[in-house]
């Protein structure tokens, strides 16, 4: 298959603040050490990528206090040009919400505030025929539906059952949005959300546990690169043999705070 890449646009925020001082997933724990000046070094080299790869990168100003601003992905969902706030589940994260917001809206872009918890693209996928909406840790059914209405796209609701993949985006990604492609790890969802998983997306390349287990699903693709963490090596050859082009990058340091590639990149989809 003839894979072509699409410049993108993302929004991302760089981990000036980054630590780990309180642990909200099974990954975080704030009695380890972390090297911040490590994290922006890896931080840059993935941005740096994005440039090279021929994509728009904003950024976003991190704010002292906030040191999981950094996982972009989070802050809101961008599509068709209109902008669904996040709302964080814990205390914790809950100024980033209206942070997010703010830089949305002082670039003009149409903002929905949110009503109900739904942390932006960290639990909502879009692929061509759906949004993907994952629950169970963090966002909640109320906030797909909110979702839905806003966005005037349906909204396919996915039970995660594993506190390590919290977030859709650590147990799923959307590999070719426009060709309904997508890879996941089966054992992340609920066996209802597996089935309705393999009825919608029978070609998806299914993940194993190893690959899971390095955020190997914490994956950005243009279509064509696929930017995914290093140590997801069985993944980028699967991905190899399906004609996309992997692309490891290591960044060990915010994985200490449960996040990888995706989790530090925002997609800003205009309106058609
Ligand atoms: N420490 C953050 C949290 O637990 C990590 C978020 C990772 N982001 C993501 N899109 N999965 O909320």
């Amino acid at each position: 298959m003839t894979r072509t890449a699409r410049p993108r646009h993302y929004l991302m925020c760089r981990p000036t603040h980054f630590e780990v001082s309180y642990a909200i997933n099974p990954w975080m724990d704030p009695s380890k050490p972390v090297d911040t000046d490590l994290a922006v070094a890896q931080w840059e080299r993935l941005h740096a990528l994005y440039g090279e790869l021929g994509h728009r990168v904003d950024l976003i100003d991190p704010l002292p206090g906030l040191p999981d601003m950094v996982y972009a992905a989070n802050g809101a969902t961008v599509v068709d040009g209109k902008v669904l706030g996040a709302r964080f589940r814990n205390a914790e994260r809950a100024a980033e919400g209206p942070a997010y917001l703010d830089w949305f809206r002082d670039q003009g872009f149409t903002t929905r505030d949110p009503e109900h918890v739904n942390e932006g693209e960290g639990d909502l996928l879009l692929t061509a025929g759906h949004v993907l909406a994952g629950r169970g840790f963090r966002s909640v059914t109320a906030g797909h539906a909110e979702a839905q209405e806003f966005f005037g796209r349906p909204v396919v609701g996915l039970e995660l059952v594993d506190p390590r993949f919290y977030h859709l985006d650590t147990a799923l990604s959307v590999l070719d949005a426009d060709r309904d492609e997508i890879m996941y790890y089966p054992a992340a969802f609920s066996p209802g959300s597996r089935a309705v998983l393999a009825r919608l997306f029978p070609d998806a390349l299914l993940v194993d546990e190893a690959d899971a287990e390095v955020f190997g699903l914490n994956a950005v693709s243009d279509g064509l690169h696929v930017i995914l963490p290093e140590a997801a090596t069985g993944l980028a050859a699967r991905l190899r043999e399906r004609g996309f082009q992997p692309i490891g990058m290591d960044l060990s340091e915010l994985l200490k705070g449960g996040g990888s590639v995706k989790c530090c990149t925002l997609e800003i989809r205009a309106a058609a």
